[in-house]
């Protein structure tokens, strides 16, 4: 190990009076994570979803208000159908854990994405997170399934119009915080950190909207290694970058 490695491994040292308000991740890596262990793919992401249980419940206990995380992508389904298969057999299994836990964790839930290709037993565990979440006011985790940025600009964009043709909106009146309202994360504000692990640098199709000033934090570690120490590099370095949003 070099003493440059040695020093980046250290815990970070983070401001939790400073937090940002939202983090968002790319739960990227599992398939690699179990290659490298002569391992299914299924199992990287079933290790996966352990982490993002990990990762969301330690979100909670320092004061996160938003978690964001990209679970399945409109793109996902060109995988096989076994793997397709696992990860919504992850997603039933976590689903039904977190409504049996939710009066006690109290952590609010919300699904970005277009949910209706999901399994009706699918959907229906959704709607009934959703129900209950609306409970609390605490930590909001978004799980995106079957999400795409584009599509969701596009959606909005339809759903604009739609409106404008019924006269209950006005293109002359129409600002970015509007047409924000038009989108899964209405509400939500933009994460000012998005994190991918993996050692991948780029967005895929990951909220480019709502990224247009969040600080970026990319990482070799796979997913399934994802840590506490990990999200504490990522904050720390995020509290050291100098935002200045198009001033000076
Ligand atoms: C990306 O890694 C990961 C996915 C497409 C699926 C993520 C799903 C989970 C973590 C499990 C279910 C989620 C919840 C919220 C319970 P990859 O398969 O692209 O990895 P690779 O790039 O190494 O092939």
């Amino acid at each position: 190990m070099t003493l440059f490695n040695r020093r980046q491994k250290q815990d970070a040292q983070v401001d939790f009076q400073n937090l940002p308000r939202h983090i968002a991740i790319i739960m990227d890596g599992n398939g690699r994570w179990a290659k490298k262990r002569n391992m299914p793919r299924s199992y990287g992401h079933g290790v996966g979803a352990e982490t993002f249980r990990t990762i969301a419940t330690y979100c909670k206990e320092i004061g996160l208000e938003y978690l964001t995380v990209y679970a399945f992508s409109t793109e996902n389904w060109k995988r096989s159908q076994e793997e397709v298969g696992a990860i919504m057999g992850l997603l039933k299994k976590y689903l039904l854990e977190a409504i049996g836990q939710m009066e006690r964790d109290r952590v609010k839930m919300e699904f970005f994405g277009d949910l209706s290709a999901l399994t009706p037993e699918l959907q229906e565990l959704c709607e009934q997170t959703r129900e209950i979440s609306k409970r609390y006011d605490g930590c909001q985790v978004n799980i995106c399934l079957n999400y795409g940025g584009r599509d969701e600009i596009v959606r909005a964009a339809k759903a604009y119009a739609q409106d404008c043709l019924e006269g209950k909106a006005d293109p002359n009146h129409l600002t970015e915080e509007r047409f924000g309202g038009y989108l899964f994360s209405k509400g939500v504000p933009d994460p000012e950190l998005i994190i991918r692990p993996s050692g991948e640098l780029r967005l895929s199709n990951f909220l480019p909207w709502q990224s247009a000033y969040s600080e970026f934090y990319f990482t070799d570690v796979l997913w399934p290694d994802f840590d506490k120490e990990e999200l504490h590099r990522a904050i720390a370095a995020f509290q050291h970058r100098s935002r200045r949003f198009g001033g000076v």
